[in-house]
């Protein structure tokens, strides 16, 4: 089912809010003024499954200035943002197959819409898209995966010898989740707790279940606003820097029984589960920002506790017996797209010029074996360079006799 909105007012706030967004995002501008005078991606159909929002709109014009035909579906049924969707379809002519709070079956009809269009690149957001074509057979020039739970799956695939296209992990370059893993997916996480329950965070114990490049930016943002921050972890090294960085550390186990709002960011399934629950306080708060809404275990929550009641938008409250209220945000799913609008357009710059980049990159390299790669250390370079350019910063360079020496053995006391 294609998208078809008619609602010109729709269409009109998507405009404006991706125009807002477009000039937050200085590096894909530069990479889209380089497209419209290379045409690098030109007659390339290129499908993408990524959460419909400002930032998204602002690659998808990027890839159709840069010669493509973009189509997009969503990467969560609960992220897209309708009225970015109707501007895209009005204004860019770049069908979107989606809408906000779509059933599994939709979602997964709109996922073989945008295959239908015999894609060159598929650019996939947790690896639906990139699992669905090889369920098809779909055989494309490549791939590439904006998170690191799609990268993990895409690993596994590889591992098998059952990859039949290479892929470009975006979410390995340096330039991505050193900065929208962390900064974007802590500032946004937050933000979509408050707009989805009003609390005030300082003074709160505040539960962060996986310490990686997520956790650690939900802890660090945590933090600032006055929470007290318990890390969980599986990880002895994670856990031990954690501790380090100044949180405390402790089981989910002792957690459950303090913490006031719990988050998860593990990537991993089942982490807050029926025996925490059970532990917990009257009142608690759960939300998840990572990728899949299996991290926090909502059928076990369902078995010991009568709801949902919604109580707030994206705000559902879980009575148990004893007459204990656990109140679970955006149904499980990622809270910072569900319940806010995802990580804010100065981050997704240089997710998505990576994105841009690695198309250009695929077209230029055909000749690539069904692998997952890292995009080349020199384009995770100029991105960096071209973001500290946007944001007025020079750094210094090496000098002859520094490079020698930082490549030398012979050099010593
Ligand atoms: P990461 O691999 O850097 O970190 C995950 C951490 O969770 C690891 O330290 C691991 O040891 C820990 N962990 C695994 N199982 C655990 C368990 N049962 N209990 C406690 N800790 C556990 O991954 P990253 O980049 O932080 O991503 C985490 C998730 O967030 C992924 O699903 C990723 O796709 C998603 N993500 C979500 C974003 C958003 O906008 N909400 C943005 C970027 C990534």
């Amino acid at each position: 089912m294609k998208y078809d909105i008619k609602d010109i007012k729709l269409a009109g706030i998507g405009g404006r809010r991706i125009g807002w967004a477009d000039q937050r995002m200085k590096v894909l501008r530069m990479v889209r003024d380089e497209f419209r005078r290379k045409k690098p991606l030109k007659d390339l159909t290129i499908s993408c499954c990524l959460h419909v929002t400002t930032e998204t709109a602002n690659l998808m014009i990027t890839l159709k200035t840069g010669g493509a035909k973009p189509l997009l579906c969503a990467s969560n049924p609960l992220s897209t943002q309708d009225d970015v969707a109707a501007a895209l379809v009005k204004y860019h002519k770049i069908p979107v197959f989606a809408y906000r709070g779509e059933n599994r079956r939709a979602y997964y009809q709109h996922i073989n819409a945008v295959l239908r269009e015999k894609p060159d690149i598929l650019i996939d957001d947790g690896a639906d898209l990139i699992a669905t074509a090889h369920k098809n057979r779909i055989i494309v020039i490549g791939g590439t995966e904006e998170t690191t739970t799609g990268v993990i799956r895409l690993r596994s695939l590889e591992q098998k010898r059952r990859l039949t296209f290479p892929v470009i992990a975006v979410n390995d370059s340096m330039t991505k989740h050193l900065f929208d893993n962390r900064y974007g997916t802590g500032q946004s996480t937050i933000d979509g707790i408050l707009r989805a329950t009003n609390i005030l965070l300082s003074g709160l114990a505040f539960v962060v279940c996986g310490y990686g490049w997520c956790g650690r930016g939900i802890a660090m943002r945590a933090r600032g606003m006055g929470a007290e921050v318990i890390v969980c972890e599986v990880d002895p090294i994670r856990a031990l820097e954690a501790r380090m960085d100044g949180f405390r550390v402790m089981s989910l186990d002792d957690a459950a029984r303090i913490g006031d709002v719990f988050v998860t960011a593990t990537g991993d399934v089942r982490v807050i589960t029926r025996r925490h629950f059970l532990r917990m306080k009257d009142g608690v708060i759960l939300a998840n920002a990572g990728h899949f809404d299996v991290e926090i275990d909502k059928d076990a929550l369902k078995r010991i506790a009568s709801g949902p009641k919604r109580i707030r938008s994206e705000c559902d409250e879980f009575r148990t017996r004893q007459g204990r209220r656990l109140y679970l945000l955006a149904e499980g799913r990622l809270v910072n797209l569900a319940a806010a609008e995802g990580h804010p357009a100065e981050v997704m710059d240089l997710s998505f010029a990576n994105q841009a980049l690695a198309c250009q990159y695929l077209r230029e390299n055909q000749s690539l074996s069904p692998r997952v790669y890292h995009l080349p250390w020199e384009i995770d370079q100029r991105i960096a360079r071209l973001k500290l350019k946007t944001m007025g910063i020079k750094i210094d360079t090496l000098t002859r006799e520094q490079k020698q020496y930082l490549s030398s053995w012979e050099i010593g006391t």
